[in-house]
């Protein structure tokens, strides 16, 4: 390669810059095709990264006007020299490109096209596009060659960079999806639930007994009004309003109240003074006990319902057992579209606690261990 003179070398050095400034990818591949032109002094340049689909994501340009480009039409597709250039890791440089064996031609407003050089922009084994110049008087020499191999090993960088970039975003929306999926499923599906029942009891007591058709009503009314406070909370991503207002147990105590007065089962809570343990922890435990009990009540058929919060030393343990037809955690974990049982092992987990299920035909009990932090 021959050497660089400065104002080569300024050229080069804002094309490296342009990638690892915050531009947007396609301004990055602008600036390196630029750069490629007024560098190997060439009449065109262009960049193609292409899609799934025959034709290119992003084909950028640079030598043609805007007029002149929109006459051209619409961008090309993945055949011919093109197609070749994009299966081949290799480069192409050629003193006139209509002699290229796999040359079909072009629209009729593109420019004539004389000398070319195409290189492969690449990432180990796979072509993410091609960079295409053309068009330079004395025709493109080796050095040409090497200086380009340069610039397209920028625009790997640049598209690699983008990729990740969108696959971390892509990650991140579906976390927030499965988060929001789950705190919709153990926050807000099972108060529904309980004010179905109620409203169905509420229906069939009207007439029969109107004071007590009055008391299902307000029931409804409270879950209508706690679903709806719920609702509020995860879609700004606060704690269950319960919690910020009673604390964990007290929180829990009222729940299991309300299940009582809901439900045909007998509930019972029972509690002992508590570490302290953190929002987060707090919140999985109370969690993890409503969807227990929303278990009991939906699937066990029990008659009794226990719940349990007691302190241990640092340990804070949850127990919620019933007396019911019990079933096979082992089984029932791979029943892959319920979110319950998941949710409490998921929650579990990032609590810092352990999840144990011992069902079998005298009942389920669900226990929790939750270490508080010194
Ligand atoms: N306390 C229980 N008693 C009897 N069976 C239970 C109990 N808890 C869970 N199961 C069984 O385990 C299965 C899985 O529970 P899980 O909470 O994951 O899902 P689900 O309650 O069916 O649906 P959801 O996704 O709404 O919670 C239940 O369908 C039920 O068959
Ligand atoms: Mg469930």
């Amino acid at each position: 390669m021959t050497e660089l003179d400065r104002s080569e070398l300024r050229e080069v050095s804002a094309a490296v810059l342009a990638v690892t400034a915050h531009l947007t990818v396609r301004e990055v591949l602008q600036t390196i095709v630029t750069s490629a032109r007024r560098l190997l002094g060439a009449d065109y340049a262009a960049l193609g990264v292409p899609d799934q689909a025959g034709s290119f994501a992003e084909f950028v340009v640079d030598g043609v006007s805007e007029e002149q480009w929109a006459a051209i039409g619409p961008l090309p597709r993945q055949h011919g020299l093109l197609g070749v250039l994009l299966s081949d890791p290799h480069p192409v440089r050629l003193g006139n490109i209509q002699e290229h064996p796999r040359f079909e031609g072009w629209p009729a407003a593109h420019p004539a096209l004389t000398g070319f050089i195409g290189m492969p922009i690449t990432d180990g084994g796979d072509i993410l596009g091609g960079l295409y110049l053309a068009n330079k008087p004395g025709g493109f020499t080796a050095a040409d060659e090497e200086l380009l191999r340069l610039l397209a090993a920028h625009a790997a960088i640049a598209l690699v960079n983008a990729r990740l970039y969108e696959r971390g975003r892509e990650l991140s929306i579906m976390e927030e999806r499965n988060r929001i999926a789950r705190e919709l499923h153990d926050a807000i599906s099972q108060k529904l639930f309980s004010l179905r029942l109620t409203a169905e009891a509420a229906a069939t007591l009207l007439e029969r007994d109107p004071a007590r058709a009055a008391s299902a009503l307000g029931t409804v009314r409270q879950l209508a009004a706690e679903a709806t406070g719920e609702l509020h909370a995860i879609v700004s991503g606060l704690l269950p309003p319960e919690l910020t207002g009673d604390g964990m147990d007290l929180a829990l105590r009222k729940h299991v109240e309300l299940l009582d007065r809901v439900h045909g089962a007998a509930f019972t809570f029972a509690s002992t003074p508590l570490p302290r343990l953190r929002p987060a922890q707090q919140e999985a435990v109370y969690r993890i006990a409503q969807e227990a009990l929303h278990n009991a009540v939906r699937h066990a058929h029990a008659s009794t319902v226990d719940v349990r919060l007691t302190g241990l030393g640092a340990l804070v343990v949850l127990r919620v057992a019933d007396d019911g037809a019990g079933f096979d955690p082992g089984e029932a974990g791979q029943a892959s579209r319920r979110l319950g049982l998941a949710s409490m092992r998921e929650r579990a987990r990032s609590a810092g606690g352990r999840l144990t299920i011992d069902s079998g035909p005298g009942g389920t009990t669900v226990k929790l261990e939750v270490p508080a932090d010194a």
